[in-house]
């Protein structure tokens, strides 16, 4: 871990644009009141008691075109500064299409991680650098916050929802991982580190960990022995949706709107299964709340989608 120092430097791409907008708001502000002390200096002593400095009302032409100047001047300047931090942050929330997935499930008091081969961490989360990272988190029980510092990222963690979250470390080293939320008696020990490695050592230490199935796998195993298999396979009889080639598609619902058929649908349905009911079937499907636990889900969410066909998967963006 790096020492204690006056400025933790950013460590990722994103970190980099928050940076900057901080200065600049920090130089903003320096420079506002900067002008308001001047001013006030400057009138106290040219209007201080006995000078002879003029005092008369300001011709009224003057007065009225220096108001609309500087409220306008103003008016733009913040809406400037309004547009550069909503477009630094909303970035935040769009991971590139080819982001490596990495799943976190919070509980008290621990972060645990699985990369995309299955390895499993515990309050460590290894990374290569350069490479866009995808979080897809949940929690066990009360809300965490993913907090690394030196990426300038955090993030809440919710119980029963999935919160996702997206960065680029563009320096490898060690950082700090801590929750950020208040979340009962080791709050304040829930943390852990964050590794970013160079991509080829990265590869490396990840052919080193007890692969384990991969999370589509895992999910394939408890889909069939949840039972899942008996209605949604292809010959059932009971009329339940085809789920191949279902994750990203638009799904037409029995109220006639329409639902992207993504993580959070594929959760919802199978938590809530009468909320959002695929056009054309019966809201049959019993809830499974309480019965599988948040790493159980994001299995079984990653099995349905692997059942996506290539040509169904949803669109790339040509740029990352
Ligand atoms: Cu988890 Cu605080």
């Amino acid at each position: 871990m790096d020492k204690p120092i006056f400025w933790l430097p950013a460590a990722s791409t994103q970190g980099v644009v928050v940076d900057r907008l901080f200065f600049a708001l920090l130089a903003l502000s320096g420079a506002v009141l900067l002008l308001v002390l001047v001013l006030l200096v400057t009138f106290a002593v040219r209007y201080r008691h006995g000078s002879k400095a003029k005092r008369g009302a300001l011709p009224r032409l003057a007065r009225r075109e220096f108001e609309i100047g500087w409220t306008a001047a103003t008016f733009f300047l913040f809406l400037f500064v309004f547009w550069w931090a909503g477009s630094a942050n909303l970035s935040e929330f769009q991971p590139p299409s080819d982001a490596m997935e990495i799943h976190v499930t919070a509980k008290q008091w621990m972060f645990k991680t699985q990369h995309p081969n299955g390895a499993r961490e515990i309050n460590a989360l290894h990374m290569p650098v350069d490479t866009p990272i995808r979080l897809a988190m949940t929690s066990e029980d009360v809300i965490h916050s993913f907090w690394v510092p030196a990426f300038r990222f955090k993030r809440d963690i919710l119980p029963g929802r999935l919160t996702q979250g997206w960065f680029r470390a563009n320096r490898t080293g060690t950082f700090h991982l801590f929750c950020a939320e208040y979340c009962g008696t080791d709050h304040s020990l829930m943390g852990g580190a964050i590794v970013v490695m160079e991509k080829d050592a990265y590869a490396r230490w990840l052919a080193e960990q007890p692969e384990g199935d991969d999370l589509g796998k895992q999910g394939e195993a408890l889909f069939v022995q949840l039972g899942c298999a008996g209605c949604h396979a292809g010959r059932s009889a009971v009329h339940a949706p085809d789920l191949a080639g279902l994750y990203g598609r638009e799904i037409p619902l029995s109220d006639g709107t329409k639902v992207l058929a993504d993580e959070r649908y594929i959760r919802d349905s199978i938590l809530q299964p009468r909320r959002e009911i695929a056009a054309g079937f019966e809201p049959i499907m019993p809830s499974f709340a309480g019965t599988v636990s948040e790493s159980d889900l994001a299995k079984l969410v990653a099995y349905i989608r692997s059942l996506a066909s290539p040509s169904l998967a949803p669109q790339r963006s040509a740029a990352p």
